[in-house]
């Protein structure tokens, strides 16, 4: 274990079980569409990596990068679009791919955007949600796993851009953000 992680709380075992379960879901649910995953950069990297390749199904993916946060661990609650898609979605059932889901400011603003640009549907995909952290009222379609609301990081998640290469999600040592 990573010497600024103080506890484990999805291990690499979990999350791969997390992503095949919900790839057969999606599966089953996406049969006959043409779906389009939507990745939310930076932190969806690995789990749309790891999840894509246990859908089967043909399927695009895009990309887009938004923020909330300005560093540090506390969403701004204002959502800025900092890369948008390359593609258009009028039409097409969306998939939202997120590492997590918190307040809810970030996925409920994006869906609204995407209904507004004519998407046939959207709905999202998060590997980890934190309920008891909602500003706004939502309920993602597919959760890999609920947490706490403690601040995480590893497998794409990030504190000021570092840990995103841990291959599992834990809590950090409060030292670490109380450095500054
Ligand atoms: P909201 O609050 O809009 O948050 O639902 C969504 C985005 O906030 C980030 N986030 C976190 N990032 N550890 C992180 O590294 C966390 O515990 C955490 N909680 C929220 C994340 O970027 C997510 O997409
Ligand atoms: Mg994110």
């Amino acid at each position: 274990m990573h010497n600024d992680i103080a506890q484990i709380l999805v291990s690499e075992q979990e999350i791969k079980e997390i992503c095949v379960k919900l790839g057969k879901q999606l599966t089953k649910d996406y049969q006959n569409k043409n779906p389009l995953l939507v990745g939310l950069l930076k932190g969806c990297m690995p789990f749309m990596a790891d999840l894509s390749r246990q859908i089967d199904l043909k399927f695009e993916m895009a990309y887009m990068s938004v923020s909330s946060y300005h560093g540090g661990i506390a969403s701004s609650g204002d959502v800025k679009i900092k890369m948008d898609l390359d593609i258009s979605i009028k039409g097409r059932d969306v998939l939202i791919v997120e590492d997590i889901v918190d307040t809810a400011n970030t996925i409920v603003t994006i869906i609204e955007l995407f209904k507004h640009r004519g998407a046939a549907s959207v709905k999202m995909v998060t590997l980890l949600d934190k309920p008891d952290g909602r500003l706004r009222e939502y309920q993602p379609e597919y959760v890999g796993r609920e947490i706490p609301k403690a601040f995480v990081v590893g497998y794409g998640l990030d504190y000021n851009e570092l840990y995103r290469n841990l291959p599992y999600v834990g809590v950090l040592k409060p030292e670490i953000y109380n450095q500054k």
